[in-house]
């Protein structure tokens, strides 16, 4: 038996989480700091820092004492310590390494990245079966080979956007990722445009959903709000990917529309004063709703096409989807029409930062014998897979 405490600071998430053998979680904590972000309609990465200074020493002896362990009962810390941001990494691995030298523990180092990835292996809520496969099949890769591999996996996060090949347990190639602005990047900018409020993904998923209910309360059709917008490095042959003119693209298009909107108000002038402020407000409301829609529809088409371009072009047969993005209902929905073959999502609460992916990465490292000694620990802001 391996129990693996993970630690997770890269963002704007504390995350701490005991996981005995790669796949029974004993207790997970998390603390994130995105209500203050959104005030500021992003990160500040030192408020973030400052957060997790101010929890994670609390998470850590809250998750002991739910898993009823002292932190001598533990193998290994498990740590990102990169990729994110420098001074929120600093905070995790200042701890890991405190730990470490203290408690005489040994250290996994995990890619964050290579954190999501691992998330998709984890069981699907309670289902011992589900648990056993995964096991059986992480402790199989450490002694021999198994036919698990190649798997393709499409990481949508808010700092990455990539396509990697996964040969092997360690093994990645990325086969594609962004030019610019990554996929939930872009969804967090085109809220600040259309102003929803921040972490602009699940703000863009919740008024794209509203729409049918607008349209029916739009009783003059020809008032309807029509949003259009490109699916960017659609046909270019390749398997990466560009958001950031899409971005544009909705600006653009929502100044369109609203001057078309100004016409139809001045057209409107004889109606009396609240009949114009409510429709207004309809219309208004169609207009994010409908912008919301279109461009989650760009984003998700593209990533869809790509993924399931390079699972043909390579003959790849089982698909991972993991990152913040992938807790996406539409890119989820798309994915499964899409794209044939055995496909592993995290349940919603893992897509996104959390301490349990990085201990579930650092149990395969730790049965690796993958161990980094307390003094060569550093913090890798730029680390690639
Ligand atoms: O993986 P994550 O928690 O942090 C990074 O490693 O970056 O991903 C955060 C990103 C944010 O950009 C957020 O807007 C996006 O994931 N996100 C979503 C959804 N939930 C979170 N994007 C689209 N739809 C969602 N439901
Ligand atoms: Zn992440």
């Amino acid at each position: 038996m391996v129990t693996i405490l993970g630690i997770e600071t890269s963002c704007d998430e504390t995350g701490i989480a005991i996981v005995e053998d790669g796949c029974k979680i004993l207790s997970e904590k998390l603390k994130s700091s995105v209500d203050l972000q959104a005030e500021y309609g992003g990160v500040v990465p030192e408020l973030a820092s400052r957060v997790h200074v101010e929890n994670i020493n609390v998470l850590i002896k809250k998750a002991l004492d739910e898993a009823k362990l002292r932190i001598e009962d533990v193998d290994a810390i498990a740590v990102a310590n990169g990729p994110g941001l420098n001074g929120a990494l600093l905070v995790g691995t200042m701890v890991a390494k405190t730990i470490a030298l203290v408690e005489k523990k040994k250290i996994v180092s995990v890619n964050h990245l290579e954190g999501h990835i691992f998330s998709s292996f984890l069981p699907k809520g309670k289902n011992e079966e589900n648990i056993k496969y995964q096991i059986s099949n992480i402790k199989h890769k450490a002694d021999k080979k198994m036919s698990y591999f190649p798997m393709m996996v499409l990481i949508v996060s808010g700092g990455h956007t990539e396509i990697v090949l996964m040969e092997d347990y360690g093994i990645y190639k990325t086969i594609g990722s962004t030019v610019d602005d990554a996929a939930g990047e872009a969804f967090d900018k085109a809220a600040k445009i259309l102003g929803l409020p921040y972490p602009g993904g699940p703000s863009i998923a919740r008024s794209a959903m509203q729409i049918s209910n607008l349209k029916s309360q739009i009783s003059n059709k020809s008032q309807n709000v029509n949003v259009k917008l490109p699916r960017p490095m659609m046909n270019s042959g390749d398997y990466n990917f560009s958001f950031s003119g899409l971005k544009t693209a909705l600006l653009y298009e929502v100044q369109k529309v609203k001057s078309k909107k100004l016409k139809v108000k001045n057209a409107n002038k004889k109606l009396i004063n609240h009949k114009i402020s409510n429709s207004e407000n309809i219309l208004n409301n169609q207009l994010v709703s409908m912008s919301a829609w279109e461009f989650q529809e760009a984003v998700v088409e593209v990533l869809v096409a790509k993924t399931k371009k390079a699972m043909q072009d390579m003959g790849v047969y089982r698909l991972a989807v993991v990152g913040g993005v992938a807790a996406n209902q539409r890119l989820r929905e798309k994915i499964y029409e899409e794209i044939d073959g055995e496909i592993m999502i995290p349940e919603f609460k893992y897509c996104t930062d959390n301490g349990v992916k990085i201990a579930v990465a650092g149990y395969y490292k730790y049965m690796s014998k993958e161990f980094v000694r307390w003094q060569d620990l550093e913090v890798r802001s730029n680390w690639e897979l």
